[in-house]
């Protein structure tokens, strides 16, 4: 075996301390592999490890060589050795459990609970910290089980590391692969250290992220269009799926420009170091904003509610109330209003881009009706608009608005579904913001 690249994983592991018992798990992924790269590291730098592969990762690598690599005999099934009970033995053994590579199956096994192999009894009765590598086609890493799996175990302290995105076994790239090694061990020894805890997607040295070093413009909350100076036509967009965009952006080490329209200031003050916030009422406010943010933007991200109609003419003085010509009600003169058409920023950003290259992502708020349903209605939008991505969701008085769990289907420009997702609009945030990225490429 060729000798991996130590510095940066020996000098985390330098700094970890004195010598630690660590676990290493490896389920069924072809980056099974780079395994003995990550005992290595952690051998070399004077931890003891012992070795716990599933039955598939034996398809992928030899237990000699883990057993060799490791100077331990491997365990792979709860009854290898029933007197040593090693489900509990290793589990209580353990300073730091480790799986790397941990395949879609095994977060899947682990999310469920199950102790069905050494590997999942051990990650279920142990009380050391659990760090997870995974290591999957993108199309796994994105699919809405996966994202729920992952967004459980963090959810219950467990540690994933978010994966390097490159070539991924046999011609396709993405986000999926496993990340090197030193970086495993680096992040893993943090944990044990308490550094990170269980701050999931933020690497030490940012270089598994998959936004680092881009722009995000980001549109939130819903424009008012004045009336007159105390009146105005609005909708009811929180703003939170827009901030929940920024943070998620920003999490994969993006800066953010945020374009807010009325979003209220508790949402702004919880945002991120790395936002900007910008200002913009109106659509025309928003318009000149997120052009203007765009000028050097990698992707724009179009959450935000936007007036399709404003007033013709918004009235200079509060417009008063017609006095009735008689005692009789039934006899005020009807209002109206004559609104005109606001110009759609998300296809003005498609036909005419700030930057060229740029990645456009819209949301569509929809209803069925008698034409058709949520669906047809966002395919028709999506091949309107032209953006690469649409978000599509359904609204009702108590779907997609609010502080209210979200559910959408992701459409291309063609109106084919891509993906879908559902949960908190933070998962929903981090799902696109993973698709988004993926469109943008490497820079
Ligand atoms: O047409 P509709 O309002 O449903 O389209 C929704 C998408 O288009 C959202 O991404 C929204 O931000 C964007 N939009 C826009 N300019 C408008 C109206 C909507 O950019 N005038």
């Amino acid at each position: 075996m060729d000798e991996p690249h130590t510095t940066a994983g020996q000098r985390a592991a330098a700094a970890s301390g004195r010598p630690r018992r660590v676990v290493v798990g490896v389920a069924g992924s072809i980056a099974a592999y780079k395994a003995p790269f990550v005992i290595r590291l952690l051998r070399q730098a004077g931890h003891e490890v012992k070795v716990v592969a599933t039955e598939s990762a034996l398809r992928f690598i030899g237990a000699p060589a883990l057993a060799a690599v490791s100077g331990q005999a491997v365990s792979t099934g709860v009854f290898d050795d029933p007197a040593a009970v090693e489900h509990v033995a290793v589990a209580e053994w353990a300073e730091l459990v480790l799986v790397a590579p941990a395949s879609a199956d095994l977060l899947a096994r682990a999310r469920a609970g199950r102790a069905d192999d050494l590997l999942t009894a051990t990650i279920l009765a142990t009380g050391a910290p659990v760090v997870l590598a995974p290591a999957m086609h993108t199309r796994m890493w994105l699919n809405p089980a996966t994202r729920d799996n992952v967004a459980v175990l963090r959810e219950r302290g467990l540690t994933v590391i978010e994966p390097d995105r490159g070539r991924l076994t046999g011609k396709d790239s993405g986000v999926g692969r496993m990340p090197e090694p030193e970086q495993i061990v680096s992040r893993s020894l943090a944990v044990l250290q308490g550094e990170f805890g269980n701050d999931d997607a933020v690497e030490p040295n940012g270089s598994s992220r998959l936004l680092t070093g881009r722009h995000v413009v980001i549109s939130a909350g819903g424009t008012r269009e004045p009336i007159d100076p105390v009146r105005y036509l609005g909708n009811r967009s929180s703003g939170r799926q827009g901030c929940a965009l920024a943070v998620a952006a920003v999490e994969q080490g993006a800066r953010v420009t945020l374009v807010q329209a009325h979003v209220a200031s508790e949402l702004l003050d919880a945002l991120p170091a790395g936002v900007t916030v910008v200002a913009a009422g109106t659509a025309h406010d928003m318009l000149r904003a997120v052009r203007e943010a765009a000028r050097d933007a990698d992707a724009v991200i179009m959450a935000a509610a936007v007036a399709d109609y404003r007033p013709l003419a918004a009235a200079t003085t509060k417009i008063k109330k017609s006095a009735p010509t008689t005692s009789d009600r039934r006899n005020e003169a009807p209002m109206s209003i004559e609104l005109t058409t606001n110009p759609d920023i998300l296809a003005g950003l498609v036909t005419d881009p700030p930057r060229a290259g740029q990645v456009v992502v819209g949301f569509a708020a929809e209803t069925g009706d008698d034409d058709g349903d949520v669906l047809f209605h966002g395919a028709a939008k999506a091949r309107r608009k032209g953006a690469h991505l649409l978000a599509v969701n359904a609204v009702g008085e108590d779907l997609g608005f609010g502080d209210v769990p979200n559910a959408v289907v992701v459409l291309d420009a063609r109106g084919s579904e891509v993906a879908r997702g559902q949960g908190s609009k933070m998962e929903v945030a981090r799902l696109l913001i993973g698709l988004t990225a993926d469109l943008m490429g490497g820079s």
